[in-house]
């Protein structure tokens, strides 16, 4: 990838991923990404739990009703645990964690994408992180904001449309309405 502004332009979600396998050196790179991302007050009180056996993949995407099945298809999945104990900010560092994998997965030309778990349910009131607790083994401390599935793209993601941002979303100085 030549710089991050085109980085962050290429990054699409994927959902749909091929066979191929992804070299260990880049998972360790994407690994390495999490693991230098911000944290509050250096708290760095996440863990990542590395997935890649395929009958593990298909348990875990049916931790939710819907939103989730695509990582049955992933090559590899890592679960983005917070610890609730050590830092009132869990949610906020696990998700910094899961997105700088996203761009270092795209930047290794690999498709990722996001699947929440905290604060989602299954039909029967069964939190996600529940259904992934049980099936990994974390402790109670512990919580799993995410699910990150990363594979080579089996389809191809347009980037992102430059002439679609919401700029209308960015106010100057106030929040006041600009005049027509
Ligand atoms: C906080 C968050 C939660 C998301 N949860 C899911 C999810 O559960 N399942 C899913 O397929 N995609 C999920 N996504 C991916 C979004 O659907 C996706 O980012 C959005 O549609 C924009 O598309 P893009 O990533 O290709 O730009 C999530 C993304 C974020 C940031």
């Amino acid at each position: 990838m030549e710089n991050f502004k085109e980085l962050v332009q290429k990054r699409r979600s994927v959902r749909k991923f091929t066979d191929q396998d992804i070299a260990a050196e880049d998972l360790q790179t994407i690994l390495r990404a999490a693991l230098m991302s911000p944290t509050s007050k250096g708290t760095r009180a996440w863990h990542f739990i590395v997935v890649d056996d395929k009958e593990m993949l298909e348990k875990i995407s049916l931790c939710r009703p819907m939103g989730s099945q695509f990582v049955a298809g992933a090559k590899v999945a890592i679960v983005v645990l917070g610890d609730r104990e050590a830092t009132d900010v869990w949610c906020e560092d696990a998700s910094l964690a899961a997105v700088t994998m996203q761009y270092q997965a795209t930047d290794l030309g690999l498709g990722s994408c996001w699947c929440q778990v905290r604060n989602r349910y299954m039909e029967n009131g069964e939190p996600s992180d529940n259904i992934l607790r049980y099936l990994l083994g974390y402790p109670e401390d512990l919580s799993a904001e995410c699910v990150i599935g990363i594979g080579y793209p089996a389809i191809e993601r347009k980037p992102q449309d430059e002439d679609n941002l919401k700029w209308e979303n960015v106010h100057i100085g106030t929040f006041a309405e600009e005049e027509e």
